[in-house]
């Protein structure tokens, strides 16, 4: 796939059928995360990996717990109540894979760093035909300190894209996107 192909059609997958992500390919999307750019080349990237859909299920209603006793201090999270309080709803919209981005505090731009890392694998899973959603709803509770120590994540390191991967399954909603503002030309 050509890449401006992939960077212009990759959309968020929400749905997703069983079929299992290989080791393999879950090698080569983290391959391609760290081909990004990092400032001085620190490279301050870390990654997680869960392939257990019972535990992702768990950690989406942890998840949902923790943000609905927050959601009066969070203004922006109030429009999620009424998901967050579906039973049904799942944060990881039952795929069965979840890639976890965590940035070392080393460099001198981690998160940023972390984030390009991110869109690397997005776009090479897209490339690969797989789908991926960055799910921010699943970032508070991964950072807390038991969750870290549960998963044997150093505590100095914080989340920042827990990204879900699998096969997508229907229609991909599409979106349009605004042209750039472009505030100076000089
Ligand atoms: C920081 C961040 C957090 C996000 N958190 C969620 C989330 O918790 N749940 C979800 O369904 N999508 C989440 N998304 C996906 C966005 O909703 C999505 O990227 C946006 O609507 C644009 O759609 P597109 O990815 O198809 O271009 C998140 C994206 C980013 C970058």
């Amino acid at each position: 796939m050509d890449l401006l192909q992939a960077i212009n059609n990759r959309r968020s997958v929400r749905n997703y059928s069983d079929q299992p992500v290989s080791q393999e390919m879950i090698k080569a999307l983290l391959q391609a995360a760290v081909q990004a750019p990092s400032a001085s080349n620190s490279q301050p990237w870390a990654f997680g990996v869960i392939q257990d859909s019972v535990l992702l299920k768990q950690y989406s209603d942890r998840a949902k717990k923790y943000l609905l006793s927050i959601i009066d201090q969070q203004p922006p999270l109030a429009k999620y109540r009424e998901m967050l309080t579906n039973d049904k709803f799942n944060i990881f919209y039952n795929a069965n894979t979840l890639l976890v981005i965590y940035a070392k505090p080393e460099g001198l731009h981690p998160q940023g760093d972390c984030c390009l890392a991110a869109q690397n694998l997005m776009l090479a899973a897209h490339a690969q035909g797989l789908g991926t959603c960055w799910i921010g709803f699943a970032r508070t509770l991964l950072d807390l300190p038991e969750l870290k120590k549960e998963l044997g994540v150093p505590a100095e390191y914080t989340v920042e894209a827990p990204i879900i991967v699998g096969y997508p399954q229907g229609r991909i909603p599409q979106l349009s996107k605004d042209d750039p503002e472009v505030i100076f030309r000089r």
